[in-house]
């Protein structure tokens, strides 16, 4: 039974707190470790759990501490506020005041539920025995040690430094940090708001705000009717979370159909070789044009006859980066690709025509590779060579909204060593309890899955030349993977 009094938490404003994911703290609850009540934990039960943590090593502070110039405008940083980490100590110092306070609380609500049923015993005490109830239960309410590492206090600092906000009809719920517009919050927590311009230009970003204030951040120049600024609406795009706890209403894609067709002029960032037969292209886009994806989604690249020096080229690619960060796009350009209308844009890549500051025009998205939210199962991603690249914008996407409890990544090569980025999947896999990862060569693939008894009940992703992944994607309906289970991405 968890105690009346004990500041409950939210399992997601727990994660926060401890710096891991939601996931992993549901698991403890399955598993006994931790007691939970209508979806909420104690601070207590936390404190219990997590004796050991403190302020240095709580992923979630390390990520206040990330909090860089423009949290507070620079004029009232050098001018008028201490600095940052002078604010931080503050605020501590402060949420341990407040702490204790609740904790002694705590103690004398406790004792007056003592004193409660005592009196409503048969026969009712003596008055003496009342007061040497009284005596002893205020000496230790008084008198109670604080814990060494105070979990309230760490959480009460948190409070101020990222707000917690939960996004209606969908639930969904992400964190602020520092003064970061809501738009950008909600984009790095891997959900997909309605948007546009991301410039407080075209209105497409509007929320209404059902709880809690907001503050504006940037200039806007779009005009709400009467009737939206009586219901609150605001731009996520130019406005923060002011309150510590916010509730919005916002129209959310949840399909490819929900996000519209675009057409972008982007310019090359940087080329760069990953491989004999793979390289990076870093495409950016204007700050005030951003493309809207789903991870996993593909684009049609462009590049005109005055840039490829030639004839215009096109080409349809994967994007491999995560849709949380919408300016930057990744591209892994094979020299061999297997879409002949393809083939054009590769050499544009491999023959050294491409150079940073050219004009590529982005159309799209298209497809409809993505992750199917809200299923409980495990995940197992298949990529075959640059198959990975949908399969890493996936799996980014995945560890941001925490997905699944368990992710397993395959990546098979056509030839020895072929997995381009090695470094990337060794440090996941350090880094995420539950992540797990195999290279291996193509033909090793069979056997590999086979050895995973379990996977009829996982969602499969698989992505890779069109020939490889039909045969594989036959194999694994046989061994059972439901279709619907199942995901496949020709390339
Ligand atoms: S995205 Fe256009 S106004 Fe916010």
């Amino acid at each position: 039974m968890l105690g009346s009094m004990s500041q409950r938490l939210t399992l997601s404003r727990a994660a926060h707190l401890l710096g891991i994911s939601r996931v992993a703290l549901q698991k403890r609850i399955r598993e006994g470790e931790l007691p939970s009540f209508d979806g909420m934990v104690t601070v207590d039960e936390l404190q219990r759990g997590w004796p050991e943590l403190n302020l240095e090593e709580s992923g979630s502070f390390e990520k206040t501490r990330e909090i860089r110039e423009d949290a507070f405008a620079r004029r009232l940083r050098e001018r008028v506020l201490p600095t940052q980490e002078a604010l931080a100590q503050r605020l501590f110092a402060q949420g341990q005041e407040l702490a204790e306070l609740q904790r002694t609380l705590t103690r004398y609500h406790t004792l007056f539920e003592l004193i409660q049923v005592r009196l409503a015993a048969s026969p009712p005490p003596a008055a003496e025995d009342i007061g040497r109830l009284l005596d002893e239960g205020m000496a230790q309410a008084l008198g109670a040690p604080a814990p060494e590492h105070d979990m309230a206090a760490l959480d009460a600092m948190l409070r101020v430094m990222s707000a917690h906000v939960t996004v209606r009809p969908s639930g969904r719920e992400f964190f602020v940090e520092g003064s970061e517009t809501l738009l950008k919050a909600a984009l790095r927590a891997g959900l997909s708001p309605n948007y546009g311009c991301g410039n407080g230009v075209c209105g497409l970003c509007k929320a209404r705000v059902v709880e809690g204030d907001v503050r504006t951040v940037s200039p806007s120049d779009y005009r709400f009717t009467e009737a939206e600024k009586a219901q609150d609406h605001v731009l996520m795009c130019a406005c923060t979370a002011l309150s510590s706890d916010l509730v919005l209403e916002v129209l959310e894609a949840g399909a490819p159909e929900d996000i519209p067709e675009q057409r972008i002029v982007a310019k090359v960032r940087s080329i760069e070789v990953l491989s004999d037969d793979v390289m990076r292209l870093h495409l950016q886009t204007p700050r005030s044009n951003r493309l809207r994806f789903l991870a996993g989604q593909r684009v049609t690249l462009g590049v005109s006859a005055d840039v490829a020096g030639g004839s215009d080229l096109h080409g349809e690619l994967p994007v491999a980066s995560c849709p949380c960060d919408d300016r930057n796009l990744i591209f892994h350009v094979s020299r061999a690709h297997s879409r002949p209308a393809s083939a054009d844009f590769s050499r544009y890549v491999f023959d050294g025509k491409a150079k940073p500051g050219d004009e590529v025009s982005v159309w799209g998205p298209w497809g409809r590779f993505v992750l199917e939210e809200g299923s409980p199962r495990p995940l197992v991603f298949i990529a075959i060579d640059t198959g990975f690249a949908p399969i890493n914008s996936l799996l980014e996407h995945a560890m941001a909204v925490d997905a699944a409890e368990t992710i397993t990544l395959y990546w098979a090569s056509s030839r020895p060593g072929g997995q381009y980025l090695p470094k990337q999947c060794r440090a996941w896999e350090e880094a995420l309890d539950e992540f797990s990862y195999q290279a291996l060569a193509v033909d090793e693939l069979p056997a590999a899955l086979a050895a995973h008894s379990a996977l009829p009940g996982c969602d499969v992703y698989l992505a890779g030349a069109a020939e490889q992944v039909e045969q594989l994607a036959t194999a694994l309906l046989a061994a059972g993977v439901p279709p619907q289970q199942l995901h496949v991405e020709s390339l």
